[in-house]
């Protein structure tokens, strides 16, 4: 079994380029089984989700290369299959082949998706959106769809759901009329789907707003595409260098996209360098107890950046709270960080961190994505030695993470035992 072996206190100084984005490219993938010909996706991090997906779509039928950066589907034969657990068990993403299945067939057979365990993680809501658009959906051990055909609705989410959002923009494009999609999720990653739609001879509007209108098409075309930078990625790096200390530029990084991370970050004392072509962030004194952090759906603090900052609170000079409204279980790093000698206590969905001076290297197991990246980034901070399994999480969404952190300076190695 893989594990990455840590040894704490080095600084962490350099540059690094932030891959494209997991939560990006996923969606257009799916996608690309809209587009009749070869759709190309450049800057496509290569990673397990992306490598699940684009096994999916060779599976349907696709033609799928890869030359370094690039990622090139040709969905011209794509044709219906069932897909079944073994197929969906890698991912969240694949749930979004729903909407696009039924917008290219009429007819989807699928099962539920996997992801990171951080919750129930329904799908009520995709469900909710496609039958607005005249599916009819059996959900059981596996997920039927069927419909005579599309038809533009008006579809009002109770909650903003990202990937139901995603699902329905899916299924409308090729829907004939006007669809109406409200109390949208406002996520970048709905944004760059929307954006590499219209690319491809969609019509989307409100993009970035609570309310999308999709003006239904006969085609889409392909399209060369460049995926955009990983906004969690590098808020994942942001947050290593001021664990460990340092000074490092996070090329490709957008600014724009992680406003509700930076700002507390540099409350705290961490200090920001921005550019056009990236961030940079340098750890300079210890950093202060951030204000009260409460995750939220975009423009809120992201949740995905949730489990990076409970690492970093356990160091920080004061008491931090964190709050986790997204997801129900997604705080399952706690335990592993108290080994560490962090001081945290669970009061339902808060954690309530105590920062120390010191943690002390431990044997560690990271269970979901985000976990076992904060695992790594305490790790960073520690006296001594430190061993995180997980390793298969961090690959499906961190493009060489040890590999980038190596880079920077850290003496961090991933080992095979
Ligand atoms: C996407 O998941 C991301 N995954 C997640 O990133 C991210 O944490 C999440 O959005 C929130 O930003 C991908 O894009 C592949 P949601 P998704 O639907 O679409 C509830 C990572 O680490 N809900 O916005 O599954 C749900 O239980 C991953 O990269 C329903 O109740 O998230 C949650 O409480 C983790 N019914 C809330 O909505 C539904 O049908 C938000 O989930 C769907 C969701």
């Amino acid at each position: 079994m893989a594990c990455i072996c840590v040894s704490g206190g080095r600084f962490l100084n350099g540059e690094i380029k932030i891959q494209g984005s997991k939560n990006a490219v996923l969606p257009m993938l799916a996608a690309a089984l809209l587009i009749p010909g070869e759709t190309k996706f450049r800057n496509c991090p290569d990673i397990a989700d992306v490598r699940a997906m684009a096994a999916l779509l060779k599976k349907l039928g696709a033609v799928v290369s890869r030359d370094k950066d690039m990622l090139c589907v040709d969905a011209r034969y794509v044709h219906p299959v069932f897909l079944d657990c073994g197929d969906m068990a890698d991912t969240r993403g694949c749930i979004l082949l729903l909407g696009a299945l039924t917008a290219r067939f009429l007819e989807a057979h699928l099962a539920h998706p996997g992801g990171c365990v951080i919750g129930a993680r329904p799908v009520d809501l995709h469900l909710l959106a496609l039958r607005a658009l005249g599916v009819e959906i059996e959900e059981g051990e596996v997920i039927l769809a069927k419909a005579a055909k599309l038809t533009a609705s008006e579809v009002v989410f109770p909650v903003p759901s990202v990937g139901a959002t995603q699902n329905a923009i899916l299924a409308a494009v090729l829907a004939e009329g006007r669809t109406g999609l409200h109390n949208v999720a406002r996520e970048p990653e709905v944004v760059h789907l929307c954006h590499f739609l219209n690319a491809a001879g969609a019509k989307i509007s409100g993009i970035g707003t609570a309310h999308l209108l999709v003006e239904g098409v006969k085609q889409l075309s392909p399209v060369d595409y460049t995926v955009p930078s990983d906004r969690i990625v590098a808020g994942t790096y942001m947050a290593a260098v001021l664990s460990s200390g340092g000074k490092v530029f996070l090329r490709g990084a957008d600014d724009a996209e992680l406003l509700a991370v930076i700002k507390p970050l540099r409350a705290a004392g961490a200090e920001f360098g921005i550019y056009a072509d990236g961030i940079l962030v340098k750890k300079g004194r210890r950093l202060a107890a951030f204000d009260y952090i409460r995750t939220q759906p975009y423009p809120g603090f992201p949740t995905d950046m949730q489990s990076q900052f409970v690492a970093l609170a356990t160091l920080a000079d004061g008491v931090c709270v964190i709050e986790e409204t997204i997801f129900e279980a997604r705080f399952k790093v706690v335990p592993e960080l108290i080994k560490m000698g962090a001081r945290i206590y669970l009061d339902e969905n808060k954690a309530v961190v105590e920062g120390v001076m010191t943690l002390a290297g431990a044997n560690l197991c990271g269970k979901d994505l985000r976990g076992t990246a904060a695992l790594v980034i305490a790790a960073l901070a520690a006296e001594g030695e430190s061993t995180i399994t997980g390793t298969e999480y961090l690959e499906r969404g961190y493009e060489d993470f040890v590999g980038g952190l190596k880079g920077l300076g850290a003496d961090i190695k991933r080992v095979v035992k």
